[in-house]
């Protein structure tokens, strides 16, 4: 199925470009295909004991330890949230990697889920769970912010870079296939509505976090077709929000000038295709400090899931070394998606001023201290 639509795109693209009349009334039909209205508002409800309840997604390696902590200080600064713990054993169901349907249904449910990270077998075995999940819930964009963290001194203070990734295709896709012997074909998809939906989230994060900036990033002089697409939806996009900024950048510049000096871009919310948001988002978390203290947030329109941008950490697992920041900052992110922002900013301020404060820190750090005794750390200052 996703086959066929991965073919039939790219040639009813080819046939318009030689059919200019057509083109036209194509592309008024395609215009505003993606609803022009707020897009991934959270929409949960209370349940009877008047708690939001969050699927859990406790995850492998130090995935249990990290969301133990994480659990410790929501309850310490009762936070209105009931965990829903969920499964995600991988299934193969008609060849297709999938999830328990009691899991889906619970994230139907609750709208939002919290994840751990999964552990995903290199170029064999099942499909990667992160991406089943974002493709089950039609999560669109990744949403990463990279914010410099006062007391863990880095070659950049003040970093403060937005960064959204399209999350559903692109690169990612996974449509690959032999097509001779030692010849192996994957197919970049780009569509108008993903894009549409991705670029129209990126303007409204822009002027919901107070940004006058929004910046494509792209390789368009050389996927002419796809990422020209993209850019030229942002191009259309950009026009209902003739407040904002709208400009455009090459991704080997952008990597040169970001590594050169980042500040540039506190002023902006980047947005581009998956891979380049994959890999660019790595180089601002180092930017940083590395993983431990990345969050993100997969955004969708019916559910959202915030985990962090690292991995599962199997050579330190079991072993109480794990920075529970990452997850816990993405877990802050869900708290102002879900209007939670009183208690968002309370455990904020009471992480940054532990970091900055330098005492009580995970190994990743610097210090010594274990996970618990971190989450303790955070909340004494509760
Ligand atoms: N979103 C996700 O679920 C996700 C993301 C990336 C990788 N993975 C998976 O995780 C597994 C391990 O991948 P990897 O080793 O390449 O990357 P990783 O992010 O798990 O680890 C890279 C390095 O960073 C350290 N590290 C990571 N998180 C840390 C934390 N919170 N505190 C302290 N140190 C931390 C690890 O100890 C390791 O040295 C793989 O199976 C991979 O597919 C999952």
């Amino acid at each position: 199925m996703l086959a066929i639509r991965a073919v039939s795109a790219p040639v009813r693209r080819q046939c318009v470009r030689s059919a200019p009349r057509a083109a036209a009334i194509l592309s008024l039909q395609n215009k505003r295909s993606y609803s022009s209205n707020k897009v991934a508002t959270f929409h949960g409800k209370k349940d009877a004991s008047g708690n939001f309840p969050v699927s859990l997604i406790e995850g492998d390696g130090i995935g249990p330890e990290i969301s133990q902590a994480v659990k410790d200080i929501f309850a310490a600064a009762k936070t209105p949230i009931s965990w829903e713990p969920v499964d995600v054993t991988p299934t193969l169901k008609d060849g297709k990697t999938v999830i328990l349907p009691e899991t889906i249904e619970s994230i139907q449910r609750n709208k939002v889920a919290l994840k751990g990270p999964l552990a995903t077998p290199v170029g064999k075995g099942h499909v990667s769970l992160n991406l089943t999940l974002r493709r089950t819930f039609n999560l669109f964009a990744n949403l990463r912010p990279c914010r410099s963290v006062a007391g863990y001194k880095t070659p950049w203070d003040d970093v403060d870079i937005v960064l959204i990734r399209e999350n559903t295709e692109g690169e990612y896709s996974g449509i690959e296939h032999v097509v001779v012997d030692g010849v192996v074909q994957s197919i970049k998809l780009i569509t108008r509505e993903a894009s549409e939906r991705v670029l129209r989230f990126a303007f409204q994060q822009a002027e919901e976090i107070g940004r006058k900036k929004v910046r494509v990033v792209h390789k368009a002089t050389i996927m002419k077709m796809s990422d020209g697409l993209f850019l030229n939806v942002a191009r259309e996009v950009a026009k209902d929000f003739p407040h904002i900024e709208f400009d455009a950048e090459l991704l080997d510049n952008t990597c040169l000038k970001m590594v050169t000096d980042p500040l540039p871009y506190n002023d902006k919310v980047l947005v581009m295709p998956n891979l380049y948001g994959d890999i660019l988002s790595d180089m601002c978390a180092g930017l940083i400090g590395g993983l431990g203290l990345t969050p993100s947030g997969n955004i969708g329109d019916e559910c959202s899931i915030f985990e962090a941008v690292h991995g599962s950490a199997p050579d330190i697992a079991g072993q109480g070394k794990a920075n529970p920041t990452a997850l816990l900052l993405s877990s802050i992110m869900m708290l102002r998606h879900m209007g939670l922002n009183q208690y968002a900013d309370r455990i904020e301020k009471a992480t940054f001023d532990t970091l900055a404060e330098g005492k009580v820190l995970t190994g990743d750090l610097g210090g010594s201290s274990k996970t618990h005794e971190y989450a303790g750390a955070i909340i004494s200052k509760l």
